[in-house]
């Protein structure tokens, strides 16, 4: 209704000089002509010019007076003709209403206050105070003397107030009536034509988007980040695990595994087709392990059997994160020996059946220190740090095989939650018959452990059910909801 009012009042006039007075005569809410004007100006169907205007209000006393009577005219009032004592007319009047009135009604010399009497010195008196401030009230203040104003000032009955309100004229894009702005261009548009009539909305830079529905991390990633902190914070390196395809001789051969090994039947491993075989190996590195596993070395008697190069050529998908442990090795067996801890965190594919337990790929969590005479009590100790720090304080090891570790370790961990002792990991000590090959010195061994990062995850976010952690029939919503959940809080 405001609105139409001030489009409609400017299709005849030139200019509407005072909103305060537009919305008197409309019978409008200032207010809400004000909050009409603000949008009509934004869209430029207006031009609005700020004005201002000072005017003088009652204050909460001034407003007690202009309905009651000035202080002093009350108390002359209070006051027989034949006069009062003093006693008696305190009990008659107020005592702040007292106060203000005596020593006005003295200044006006409308009363003396004698010793006992109080008497009236003029018959009677005009309210002159009162009819000012209700002069001031009814909005006439313009009228009112600057003595007089001053003097109610200083009383502080009155107070100046800031109006603030507008004076309008047409815009650029004046219309006696607003068209709804388009906000997008539509087919329909394109087709009627009737686009080029349109006004079109402009395009709000400055507006925020709406949020993006990305970005949520995995809960596995979310549990990676909390390992990779551990691992760092205890000094170790992230390995490069850029390679899901891997030689056979960088997963198996390398580690002493013999090519006969079951694990390295399809049935267990998924091997490439397209490329089939890795070109190249290094070859003298290749003739050290190709002779440890035929007839052994460095104090081994090896496997005695016929290794076959073609077999270690084969293209797999990784099985094992001991994959990039075996070639980080290689290399630092390359250079003159400085002590590493090398860790990574990445997936491995194993050809297995898949159950509420096991995937066809998962991710392996790996630790590697390196260093010249570390014992099984060392590789005790760091499991221990290691698995502490992950909240897991009571651990036990239990005897084990790996083809590339000796002696090899079960970690167990006790399960406050499930009250059982639950396998956490696996581990053990590097093979002579795999790190001498690499050309690292005697007296150096590595210590190493491996563990699933699917476990634990599932552990921390209660799933029972491998296939709603990965794979096809995860809940997006699962990703969107969980928070990240701290590793040793379970
Ligand atoms: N590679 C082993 C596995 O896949 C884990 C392991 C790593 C064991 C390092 C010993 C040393 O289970």
């Amino acid at each position: 209704m405001a609105e139409e009012a001030v489009l409609e009042y400017l299709q005849t006039h030139e200019e509407i000089v005072d909103s305060g007075e537009f919305a008197d005569s409309k019978g409008l809410e200032h207010s809400d002509l004000l909050s009409v004007i603000k949008s009509l100006n934004g869209f430029r169907l207006v031009d609005a010019e700020d004005i201002k205007r000072e005017k003088w209000i009652l204050t909460e006393e001034g407003q007690a007076y202009a309905s009651s009577g000035s202080p002093e005219v009350q108390f002359f009032l209070a006051i027989p003709p034949e006069g009062i004592s003093r006693e008696e007319l305190q009990r008659r009047v107020d005592g702040s209403l007292y106060k203000i009135g005596s020593s006005q009604a003295m200044k006006n010399k409308w009363v003396e206050l004698g010793k006992l009497l109080v008497s009236r010195k003029v018959e009677s008196v005009e309210d002159r105070v009162r009819e000012l401030l209700i002069k001031i009230k009814e909005g006439e203040g313009k009228d009112v003397d600057l003595k007089d104003i001053d003097a109610l000032k200083k009383r502080k009955l009155i107070a100046l107030q800031t109006w603030k309100g507008y004076s309008l004229r047409k815009g650029p894009n004046y219309a006696p009536k607003r068209m709804k702005a388009a906000t997008d261009l539509t087919r329909e548009q394109l087709q009627k034509g009737n686009w080029q009539e349109l006004e079109f909305k402009e395009y709000n830079f400055n507006a925020l988007g709406q949020p993006t529905e990305g970005g949520h991390l995995h809960p596995l990633l979310k549990v990676r980040q909390q390992f990779r902190e551990i691992f760092l914070e205890m000094g170790f390196e992230e390995m490069p695990t850029n390679n899901f395809v891997e030689s056979s001789f960088w997963n198996f051969d390398v580690l002493f595994q013999p090519q006969q090994h079951p694990a390295r039947d399809s049935h267990d491993t998924f091997f490439l087709k397209v490329p089939a075989s890795t070109q190249r190996l290094p070859e003298d590195y290749l003739e050290r392990v190709k002779k440890v596993h035929e007839s052994g070395g460095y104090g081994s008697k090896g496997y005695g059997y016929d290794w076959k190069r073609e077999e270690a050529e084969k293209n797999l998908l990784r099985t094992h994160t001991t994959a990039v442990s075996s070639r980080m090795l290689y290399t630092l067996a390359q250079k003159p020996f400085t002590p590493k801890r090398y860790f990574s965190i990445d997936r491995v594919f194993r050809n297995e059946a898949v159950d509420r337990t096991h995937l066809a790929e998962f991710h392996q969590i790996e630790g590697v220190v390196c260093d010249r005479g570390l014992t099984l009590g060392d590789l005790i100790g760091v499991l221990n740090d290691f698995f502490s720090r992950l909240g897991m304080t009571k651990i036990k090891f239990k005897p084990a095989y790996n083809p590339y570790t000796e002696p090899s370790m079960e970690i167990f961990s006790y399960h406050e939650g499930f009250k059982k002792w639950v396998e956490v990991g696996n581990s053990g000590m590097f093979r002579p018959e795999m790190l001498l090959p690499m050309g690292l010195p005697e007296d150096v061994t590595v210590i190493a452990w491996g563990l699933s990062l699917e476990r634990p995850t599932m552990i921390l976010y209660g799933i029972d059910n491998i296939r709603d952690l990965f794979g096809p029939k995860v809940d997006l919503n699962l990703i969107k909801r969980n928070p990240i959940s701290r590793l040793g809080v379970q």
